[in-house]
């Protein structure tokens, strides 16, 4: 018996997604995919973890969960662009196929963009595009909005103000403290993270110039 198929079948999930998470510091977003995998939640597989920092508690997480942990120092390399060129071979040596940044404080450039095209996403604990960069709950304090939230995007070459895939909105009250908002915006990350992960292992992103259409 033969099967026809039409010659524009897209098979998008050809199986387990294969993760490469890069993250600076404490890993509670790295831990959220963990656990969204382990839980079945996600069909995904995290196969390595890098860090720009050595100390990181995101590298003992991955660590502990039997995980590929990697070390790269930046100081280490001639150049940014070749610091990220060693980061874009190892991705591509453990056969990644999208790049999640979570918590990842240093910002991407061209190397890593172009290798890969389209296939990294980020968590930002803010509504792109409002309050990009560093200590975004605090900038949301300062200029007194009244909600803020957590976005996870398409990372291109802005900063923080990629294609946005999910968004989630948090309250911010009177009394708030960095400390207080970024608790509250974090336990929405947690679940946004492993959500926008799984639309993407479904083939459910489109982007069409600079918006994401959810399939
Ligand atoms: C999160 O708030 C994330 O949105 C931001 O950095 C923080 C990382 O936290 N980009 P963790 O390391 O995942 O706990």
């Amino acid at each position: 018996m033969t099967f026809l198929f039409p010659a524009n079948l897209k098979i998008f999930f050809m199986g387990v997604l294969r993760l490469g998470v890069l993250a600076s510091g404490r890993g509670s977003n790295l831990q959220a995919i963990i656990d969204a995998i382990r839980k079945k939640k996600l069909s995904a597989e995290i196969a390595v973890v890098i860090s720009n920092k050595q100390d990181a508690f995101a590298l003992k997480r991955a660590k502990r969960s039997g995980i590929p942990a990697v070390y790269v120092n930046p100081k280490d390399f001639a150049s940014r662009e070749a610091y990220e060129r060693e980061l874009a071979r190892l991705l591509q040596e453990h056969a990644v196929e999208l790049v999640v940044l979570a918590g990842y404080m240093l910002i991407v450039g061209k190397p890593l963009l172009n290798a890969f095209k389209n296939r990294i996403i980020n968590i930002h604990p803010a509504l792109v595009p409002s309050f990009p960069g560093l200590h975004a709950q605090r900038q949301a304090i300062e200029f007194g909005v009244k909600y803020s939230g957590c976005t996870v995007h398409f990372v291109d070459e802005s900063l923080d103000a990629g294609p946005i895939i999910l968004q989630a909105v948090v309250p911010v009250r009177d009394d708030d403290t960095e400390a207080s908002l970024s608790k509250r915006i974090l336990r929405r990350e947690h679940k946004l993270l492993p959500e926008a992960i799984r639309l993407f292992s479904e083939g459910r992103l489109k982007i069409e110039a600079h918006k994401v259409r959810l399939l």
